[in-house]
């Protein structure tokens, strides 16, 4: 069979079908999703996934992570697979289309190839990769990292949820720690299907981004020490009041990414005090901050900045400041080749597209590690995401997947 000619397209009413169905599990209390990791609503939501793969003749792979591998053979025994997938795990308010469109627009995919009766000389395997969010267990990308080798599996099996349950133990209670020793599975390349969860693209009015590059990160985990004491009676030059402390630094990391724009972001996006009570002066106080930009000596200067302001915040107010890096990944480039493949397919099937760089991490950060890889984008409504009103149109979601669909069959060769 030729190159595949820009009239075949993706199935997007069952594409559209399936999200919907996906969206049942772990609903939100807004139209949205809470189906966080390794809970009861992910191990359902895995079940769902697993039985269209066994429908669609998907061979499974689970490591010991929990990352489910689902592969169509290909034509070439010794040829290695492309990988192709993204996330079902969601935030706690998070929407319907964040990771499931990847992992459910890569199944379309092979839905598609068998309906049209394609073979590829490459094995495609659907990747469910496991805990992305980091919503639970910090830091995000977790398996994907193990995989690409920058954690440790006892690294990984020891984060801890707020309850203090672990990953490992969450894991084995959930039924989805596999036997694959994690990592070593070889990659030939890596796409991934993403909504852009900003406003770029619904701004410019195009249908695709064509990823070039992933802004890094530091999540840095603030551990402030005052002294529990009482609200009424405390007099104010008598409090170590670490709530104090943190509002001053939530101001400050406002002020240094500001004064890094453009291309910085920084904020705080979870805390809490201790004891929590309306009348004690917090005692601790934890918080961490998420500082992204895709320029490295930026992102590493702004960790530099804020840390040595937030030291001296802390030390004016005598509240104690530890600091620990929980989450951390450069910026990426992603491979050339790939990314002209996306572009490529956009123009061969008509779609508008755009040069993006990430704002958010994906697995495809860390699978670049090990891999050639890159990603495909399409717009949501108001640039909307980790919100449960994330929205997308069927029209979007079809037009991302027939690129990855192409894309993808252009590595995996087909074969007559
Ligand atoms: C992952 O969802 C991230 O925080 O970018
Ligand atoms: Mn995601
Ligand atoms: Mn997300």
């Amino acid at each position: 069979m030729a190159a595949p000619g820009e009239n075949l397209r993706i199935n997007g009413d069952r594409l559209w079908d399936s999200l919907m169905e996906m969206a049942k599990i772990g609903p939100g209390v807004a139209g949205g999703n809470n189906r966080q990791t390794l809970t009861d609503a992910d191990a359902e939501g895995r079940a769902l996934f697993k039985a269209w793969c066994d429908a669609a003749g998907l061979s499974m792979g689970v490591d010991r992570m929990g990352t489910m591998f689902m592969t169509r053979p290909g034509a070439d025994p010794d040829a290695l697979p492309v990988y192709v997938g993204s996330h079902l795990d969601t935030q706690p308010t998070g929407g319907k289309y964040d990771g499931v469109l990847g992992v459910l627009g890569a199944l379309e995919a092979v839905r598609s190839m068998n309906d049209l009766g394609i073979k590829t000389k490459h094995p495609i395997c659907v990747v469910n990769w496991a805990n992305e969010e980091g919503a639970r267990f910090a830091p995000a990308m977790l398996a994907s990292g193990v995989f690409a080798g920058v954690h440790t599996l006892d690294y990984a099996y020891g984060r801890k949820d707020l309850d203090g349950l672990t990953y490992g133990g969450e894991l084995e209670r959930i039924g989805w720690k596999g036997e694959e020793e994690v990592g070593a599975r070889k990659m030939h390349a890596y796409y991934e299907l993403h909504i852009e969860q900003g406003p770029i693209l619904e701004a410019e009015g195009k249908d695709i981004g064509v990823v070039t590059h992933c802004q890094g990160l530091w999540w840095l985990e603030f551990t402030l020490t005052g002294r529990e004491a009482h609200t009424g009676s405390t007099p104010m030059a008598m409090r170590v009041n670490a709530g104090l402390a943190m509002a001053r630094i939530l101001e400050m990391v406002q002020d240094v990414a500001m004064a890094a724009q453009p291309g910085a972001v920084g904020g705080v996006g979870q805390m809490q005090f201790s004891p929590n009570s309306r009348n004690v002066l917090p005692g601790t106080v934890v918080f961490t901050v998420d500082i992204r930009s895709p320029d490295q000596d930026k992102l590493d200067g702004m960790r530099a900045e804020i840390e040595k302001r937030a030291a001296a915040i802390c030390d004016e107010i005598g509240v104690g400041c530890a600091v620990e890096a929980v989450g951390h990944f450069d910026p990426v480039t992603f491979a050339p080749e790939l990314v002209e493949n996306v572009r490529k397919s956009a123009e061969k099937l008509g779609y508008s597209h755009m040069n993006l760089i990430s704002g958010a991490g994906h697995d495809a950060c860390w699978a670049a590690k090990v891999a050639p890889a890159t990603m495909v984008m399409c717009p949501c409504v108001g640039g909307l995401s980790h919100n449960e009103a994330e929205e997308i149109s069927r029209e979007w979601a079809a037009a991302g997947t027939d690129v990855l669909f192409h894309a993808v069959l252009e590595t995996a060769e087909i074969v007559e």
